[in-house]
This record gives C-alpha cells, structure tokens and sequence, in this order.
C-alpha cells in the first residue's frame, strides 16, 4: 500500500511505499527542500529531522547547500541546476512561490502535484509524484506553463524532470552502463567523484555509449545487502543525468531530457512537459533494486505487461540483405518445424534496399523479389502456424532513394553544413508534422494490407547536422530533439491502437534505444547486434541492472559469429538465449540434422520455462564469471513453485570438485525436486549449501536445471 500525506503546519509532504518512504517540505522561502529517502519513517518523524538538523547558513562564499526537490537557478546556489530558464527581459533568476497541491488517491495508488510559480514571471511550475501501491518506485515529472502577460517567450535552458537527494554517507558509489554498438550495457561501479559527473547523450537516441538510469549507494552495498538509490529516465532522445557531490559529502543527482545546449522556447500560454524520471529505494542490494525495477517494468511500464513472448525466428544474420520470397518461404518452413512462433524478415524486403546503400525512404516491397507483394508469403507465413514480423527503419532514408529525390529538405540539415552520412544515411526529421504524417500512413498501410503481427522498428544512426532550416533561431529550432522523440511514441501508440494485436520490438542498430519510454510502447527490445553467448552474459547482466527478461530478445545464431569470430556448442549459446526472450537467427539451411534437433528440443523445453523467465523473479546469483568461472542466474515464479537455474562456465576449470551454486529464494522448509534428473533436495540446503551442478569440464560448459518444489511447506 502507498500514501501521499501532507502536514499544513509544517508544510511538509510524506511518501510511503511499501518498504520506503520520501519527504520535503517548503522553507521560509518556498523552496520545496529534500527531507528524506530512505527507511520507512512518519510524517512526524520526517518532520523532526528538520528540527533537529537544521540548514545553517554559511559564510558568503559557502552558498545555499540545502538539498532541493529541484535545483533552481538563482540567489546564492551554485550547483548544477535541474531548472534553468532566461526570461524575455534577460532575468535567469528563479524565485519560488508556493501555490497550492493536489493529492489524489485512486486503486492503483496516489498522485500528488506540488504547484508552484515563480514570485514575479508568467512562469507555472508544477512538480508531480506518483506511487503505485505495489512497488518502492517513485515516478516524478515536471510541467512549465507560461501564464501568459505581455513578457515575451521564456527561454528555457534546462528542465530536469526531477532532482534525487540522497543522505549522508561516508562514501558514495555510483553505478551505470556504458557501451558502444555490439557492446551495450556494459556495468561499471566507481567512486562518486567531488564535483559533478554527467552521464548523458547528444546523439538523439538514448544511446548505446550510455542507457540513461544510476544507482547509488554508499559503496558497501552488495547484491543482496545494503542499501542502494536508483534513478531511470523515460526518454528515448538525448538526456542528462547529473550526479553531484559537494564539501559536505552530499550526493544528489538531477535529471531529464535534452543535453547542454539545448533549449526550448515556451510561449505564452504554452506548457512543457518532460518525461518520468523514477526512483527507487531499497534496502536488498542491487539485486533486490533490480528485482524492483522488474516487477516496476512489468506491472507498469510495458503495454502487455503479462503476456508472454513468443519465440520468433530473424532473417538478418541468414540473408543479410539478399531476402527474396522464395527463400522467406524457405526460412520459413524451417522455422516452424523448430517450433518458431513468430517470422520476422528483417532488412532488404523493400524499394532498391539490395544493400545499406539504397533505397531507405521507400517502404514498397522490392518488385524483384516479391513481385506478388508480401501477402503471399505473410499468408504462407500463417498457414505455417506462426506470426508475420517485418523489419522497418521509419526514421530514415539513404540519399540514394525516390523519397530523398522528391524531399531533400525532410531530413535534419543546416543551409551551410555538410550532410554526414552514417550508414550511407540521413535522418529523417521526424519533428515535421508531414515527415510523421507520412510515416504514420505507410506504416497503417503496411500492417493493415498485409496482416502484419509484429514490427521491428529500428533506427540505425544518430544524429548530426540537427537542424531544421526554416525554423531559425534557437528555442524554435532546438525543440526538434524532442519532438523528434514525441512523434515516433506518437506513431507507435497511434499504431498499437488502431492495431492492438500489433506487437513492436524496439531496435537502434542493436541496443541503442533501450529505456523505459520505449518500453511503454514496445513489446520487446533488441538488446544488441552482439549475438555471442559469451559477451551476451556481460551485456544481459548489464541491461537485467534495471530491465526485465521479459523484455531482452536474444537469439542463437551461427557458430562462429559473425561479429566475434568464437564458436561456442549449440547447447551454451541456447542456454544464454533461454535466460531472456528466447529466438534463433542462424543460417538454418546450413545447420546439421542434429542441431536442428538440438535447438528443436530446447525450444520445446524454453516454452515449458518461458513464463517463469519473462515472467517470474530474477536472481543474479554471481557477477559475470566470478564464482569459479561461473555465471548463473535463477528465475522463480511468482508462487514459488517453480524455479530454474541457468549456470554457465566459459573455461575448463582448474578444480575437480563438481561445483555448487547456492540458490536464493527457496522455502527452507519445502523439499525440491529436479525435474529431468528426478534428484530431490531439501530448500535449506539448497539455499545454504547450493545445487550440485553437472557442469561438463571442458570449455563451455553449461547446465539448465529445474526445479519444482514438492508440496506446500505448510503441509509438511
Ligand atoms: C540493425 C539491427 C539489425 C538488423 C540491421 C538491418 O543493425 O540491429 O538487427 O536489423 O540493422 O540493417
């Protein structure tokens, strides 16, 4: 159960989630300043701690220090501010005035809105809380109006969607991702520096450099102890993540969307809106915040959030961009036989698209190679039993296309700039009301006449050059990063509507666009265009930091990969692809019989799991490779009734012992059975000793068990 409360003598505000709680209260001058995140305490309480730590006011060069809900521009403050605008007379200064605040309770949970304006501007401030009862996450955005008046624009130079305060500590650390394409979500943990560090991205998208979300804690948190601070941005365009720790050894951090440089122009009567930026409390280590961030993800973020994913088939690492009907139909049939319940064609199936050179921009199926158009193979496709799934990159267009012909001016450009081109592509500048129209319609058109089940939306490049001439001066002109963004979740929720069995994988040239405002509208997520098992483990064990398996797609593609040049056994790369969304990509017409068979039987035995994998709880019982060489994770399901373990171990090992894996989660009291071996084992050893695990010793070894648990401990 979660609460908003609110003291009117103190003007204080009190957040309680089931494990946590959050509290501020407006000072003397109507600053809204951080109070607490943390254990769970009272009002009252939360209130006391006001009184007896106070804020001192320091000498004339120490400034403001007192942590606030968001940092402002103005009087004697010198961090970094999460809010920053200049109005029309020059004035940057913001000076806080109280207005009022709503607090709604509904089934779900609570909402509060603090209201707020600036003493004297037209400016309109309004800070928003939610809770949801079933969860520690804390969903916070910001909404600006300009009030009107005669004053001109407000330029709004930074607007953060909300600032994070956390207490005081001895130290700090501070965890993330950083990454490049085919090496995404890589996890690192450092020392919080003193200053300011910023996480971000200037590219348009979220970015594979860095996946906008931190987690903090006081650099003594494991990943099942301690308490751990996260924070995770809902955007999918650039952003910036500020962490800040000053003299006092305070650590907060501020967030939103856009990067430095970027600005946006409110006219009178107009209002910005930024997106989510959660927060979680907890006090289980990384692993019970990840936990959170699952069970946050699934229950509310994602559009379907508890339907299972099927096991789908991609042509691009088989054909690359030689795709044809007759060998779709080809795949195809292979594919079912496998037990496939999705069809993807990927890139190549369209316009003069025979290499990344040409034809982006022209969304007709090629004549050539599909001169019936791609209702017959979609309806091949179905009779096979299985969904159609289509390869799109809507954002796009290589200049070498009719759409680039016709409307050289549709893509993000500057008069007297060169065009880079990424890919051999350019970006279509989707904040035009007719680029998205466009897009809009050849997209409905697409799925409509072709009874199309499942897109895979890419976008393949970053920005450059992002300009749109007509529009001139810099608030104008700069509002194209984000209206960019805002019509693409346009398109796609307009789509999911009008189309609600459509189901939508998001892909930016692997994980370049993986975030929680694209998962609010996507079903799926290509976490990267890495399909090695082996740097898979690294990549999954960074992007399961905060997103659920639910959401991760991998697939088994050939041996040796194509990126890494490794060849791994069939059953270790199915094995990395059971842990998340499982699918095949590989060049079946070259496999044997046996692995045909091989990849059979673990597609049956993946669907007999796959609901307590995307759906039940993950826990990562080692970093990648730290116990003995061993990786593994374990998944139950929400009764408890089944779990399943995956352990991995890249390298022949230096010991002889059959190893152990401690298990989380188990009832002590219950007895376990292995389902395949039929062994049987009590829950507290399980727990305390762990499972002996047949592990192979040569290289490459891995071993998927499950286990079921024998009968209710309550009738033991
Ligand atoms: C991106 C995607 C790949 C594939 C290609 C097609 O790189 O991540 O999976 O779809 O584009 O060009």
């Amino acid at each position: 159960m979660s609460t908003i409360s609110f003291s009117p003598e103190h003007r204080t505000w009190l957040l309680s989630t089931p494990h946590a709680s959050y509290g501020f209260q407006l000072d003397a001058t109507d600053a809204p300043c951080h109070l607490h995140w943390g254990a769970p305490l009272t009002l009252g309480q939360v209130e006391e701690l006001a009184r007896i730590y106070p804020a001192k006011r320091l000498d004339s060069f120490g400034g403001r220090r007192v942590p606030e809900e968001l940092a402002v521009d103005g009087a004697d403050r010198f961090g970094v501010a999460g809010l920053q605008v200049r109005f029309a007379d020059g004035t940057r200064a913001l000076e806080w005035a109280y207005v009022g605040h709503e607090i709604v309770e509904d089934e779900h949970g609570a909402s509060l809105a603090l209201r707020m304006r600036d003493r004297h501007y037209p400016l309109a401030i309004a800070l928003h809380y939610r809770v949801h009862h079933d969860s520690d996450v804390i969903e916070r955005h910001l909404v600006l109006e300009h009030t009107g008046g005669d004053g001109g624009p407000i330029e709004v130079l930074r607007a953060d969607s909300a600032g994070w305060s956390l207490p005081e500590r001895a130290d700090y650390r501070v965890g993330h991702t950083v990454g490049d394409w085919a090496a995404e979500t890589q996890l690192k943990r450092n020392q919080v520096a003193w200053g300011e560090t910023v996480f971000t991205s200037r590219r348009g998208i979220s970015s594979h450099s860095a996946n906008p979300w931190v987690t903090l804690d006081a650099g003594d948190a494991d990943e099942e102890h301690g308490q751990v601070w996260g924070a995770a941005l809902a955007w999918s365009g650039d952003w910036r993540i500020t962490v800040q720790r000053d003299t006092d050894n305070r650590v907060g951090l501020t967030g939103g969307f856009g990067h430095d440089g970027v600005s946006w122009r409110l006219n009178p009567g107009e209002q910005l809106t930024t997106p989510v930026f959660a927060g979680l409390y907890t006090a289980g280590g990384f692993g019970a915040a990840s936990r959170a961030w699952h069970a946050y993800v699934l229950d509310h973020v994602l559009p379907h959030p508890r339907e299972p994913r099927p096991v789908l088939y991609n042509s691009w690492e088989a054909t690359g961009f030689a795709v044809d009907e007759a060998g779709q139909r080809k795949l195809a049939a292979q594919a079912a036989q496998l037990g496939v319940e999705l069809f993807v064609m990927d890139d190549g199936w369209f316009g003069t698209r025979t290499s990344d050179t040409a034809g982006l921009g022209d969304w007709w199926p090629n004549p050539d190679r599909f001169p019936a158009g791609l209702r017959p193979l979609a309806d091949e496709v179905h009779r096979l039993g299985m969904g159609f799934g289509l390869w799109v990159e809507p954002e796009m267009v290589n200049p070498d296309s009719e759409l680039y012909r016709r409307h050289p001016d549709w893509i993000l450009h500057f008069e007297n700039r060169e065009r880079t081109l990424l890919r051999q592509q350019s970006v279509l500048n989707f904040a035009r009301p007719d680029v998205a129209q466009w897009a809009h319609e050849w997209l409905d058109r697409l799925v409509t006449e072709n009874g199309i089940d499942f897109l895979k939306w890419d976008m393949n490049r970053t920005f450059s050059e992002a300009g749109w001439p007509q529009h001139g001066t810099d608030g104008e002109a700069d509002r194209l990063w984000i209206d960019h963004v805002r019509n693409v979740y346009a398109i796609i929720d307009r789509l999911r509507a009008d189309h609600p069995n459509l189901r939508i994988e998001g892909c930016s040239g692997g994980g370049g666009r993986i975030d929680l405002g694209m998962m609010a509208r996507t079903d799926q997520v290509w976490t990267s265009d890495n399909t090695d098992a082996l740097d898979r483990l690294t990549i999954q064990h960074g992007f399961s930091q905060i997103y659920p398996a639910r959401v991760m797609g991998a697939w088994v593609t050939d041996s040796p990969n194509p990126i890494t040049g490794r060849s791994i056994p069939l059953r270790f790369r199915c094995h990395v692809a059971m842990s998340g969304v499982m699918a095949l990509g590989g060049t079946l017409s070259e496999w044997s019989a046996q692995e045909l068979e091989q990849v059979a039987a673990e597609v049956a035995r993946y669907k007999e799991i796959r609901a307590t994998v995307q759906l039940g709880t993950r826990y990562r019982l080692t970093e990648v490779g730290d116990a003995g060489g061993i990786t593994a994770v374990q998944y139950t399901s929400a009764d408890g009734a089944e779990t399943v373990l995956f352990a991995w171990r890249p390298s022949r090992p230096i010991g002889r012992q059959p190893a152990k894996m401690p298990l989380l989660a188990l009832d002590p009291r219950a007895r376990y059975r292995d389902r395949e071996s039929g062994r049987e084992y009590e829950g507290a050893l399980l727990t305390e000793y762990g499972l002996p695990l047949e592990l192979a010793t040569h290289d490459y070894a891995s071993t998927l068990t499950v286990l079921d648990r024998l009968e209710d401990p309550a009738e033991r």
